[in-house]
């Protein structure tokens, strides 16, 4: 019944771990899969080490959370096995995440990540907190995203997905851009903003690196939204993400046009079972409103 599919990559169920929240490890993307995802992605990794921001880089209230971790990572070098890892280990399809701050680099990285042999290769065009070190994220720029994905696709024979930003008045330019250049899937979004918290007493600005992407409850609906469009423009695959906790969260993607629901910050909320939890409730909504698969639902919304 939760069965779904994404360029050609069979999920047993529509929930995925998204980048960034507990996906370092081949142990963690692992024991996520164990808790019931029905795939997992690993933390965005580029071709050399990044040291990130100082803490503190995470601040929750009460709608959401902000992180400026800054892409901090080992590089793909000490990722590799990792990944490796968990595509022996964990059970359900392992998708990379990469990261690089020139669009031409998409291709080295492509090369070497397909060595540990994901089922999905997910560029993160789109990350809102480097801004500042890198200029615009590729994911504003809809030549520069279809450079890196073109990039990308010249390097791999492995399905690749670009993970593409909401902060940009330019998302379905965008998405129509990595279509052209041959992109397999999108998934959207990643967090929203930046935005900002001050601690009052201390008179400044929480995180060290003063701002940081939105992600949680908050950004759900900006998350359907973007959803919405990019299915209506594309057709393509797409792994919906943005403040999911629930059930009726992950129904609600499917209907805007997802054919899967990564989570991440709903870890926080629902513990690492979230995943099964999730599945259950989607399950218990089909079989009340007499749906027999997610495929049914995909896109649904459009025919209102
Ligand atoms: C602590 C943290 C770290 C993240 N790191 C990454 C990352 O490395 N790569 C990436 O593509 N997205 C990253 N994200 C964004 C998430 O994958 C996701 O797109 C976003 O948080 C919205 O989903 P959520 O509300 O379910 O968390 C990160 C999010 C958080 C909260």
């Amino acid at each position: 019944m939760l069965q779904t599919e994404l360029a050609g990559v069979k999920l047993s169920n529509p929930t995925i771990l998204a980048s960034g929240i507990m996906g370092v490890s081949g142990a963690s993307l692992s024991l996520i899969a164990k808790n019931g995802a029905g795939a997992v992605t690993s933390k965005s990794v580029s071709l050399e080490p990044r040291k990130g921001h100082p803490n503190p880089v995470i601040v929750t209230y009460a709608q959401g959370m902000m992180n400026a971790v800054g892409l901090s990572n080992a590089g793909i070098k000490d990722a590799l096995p990792e990944i490796g890892y968990a595509v022996k280990n964990a059970g359900v399809p392992v998708i990379a995440s990469v990261v690089e701050f020139k669009a031409e680099n998409f291709g080295p990285l492509a090369k070497e990540i397909s060595k540990a042999n994901p089922a999905i290769i997910e560029l993160n065009l789109s990350c809102p907190n480097v801004n500042d070190e890198f200029g615009k994220p590729f994911s504003h720029d809809p030549a520069a995203a279809e450079w890196a994905t073109r990039a990308a696709k010249r390097n791999t024979r492995i399905p690749v997905f670009v993970k593409l930003s909401p902060n940009t008045p330019d998302l379905i330019e965008v998405a129509r851009a990595v279509k052209s250049a041959g992109a397999d899937g999108i998934t959207a979004i990643n967090t929203v903003g930046p935005g900002m918290q001050i601690d009052i007493f201390a008179r400044r600005p929480i995180l060290s690196n003063k701002c940081g992407g939105v992600s949680g409850p908050a950004i759900k609906p900006i998350a359907v939204k973007c959803i919405y469009d990019i299915y209506k423009e594309t057709k393509l695959p797409i792994i919906g993400t943005g403040g999911v906790t629930t059930g009726a969260d992950a129904i609600e993607f499917i209907m805007a046009g997802a054919s899967a629901v990564a989570m991440g910050t709903g870890i926080y909320y629902r513990g690492l079972d979230i995943f099964a939890k999730v599945c259950k409730e989607m399950q218990e909504f089909m079989e009340k409103e007499g749906f027999s698969s997610i495929k049914e639902m995909r896109g649904i919304a459009h025919e209102g």
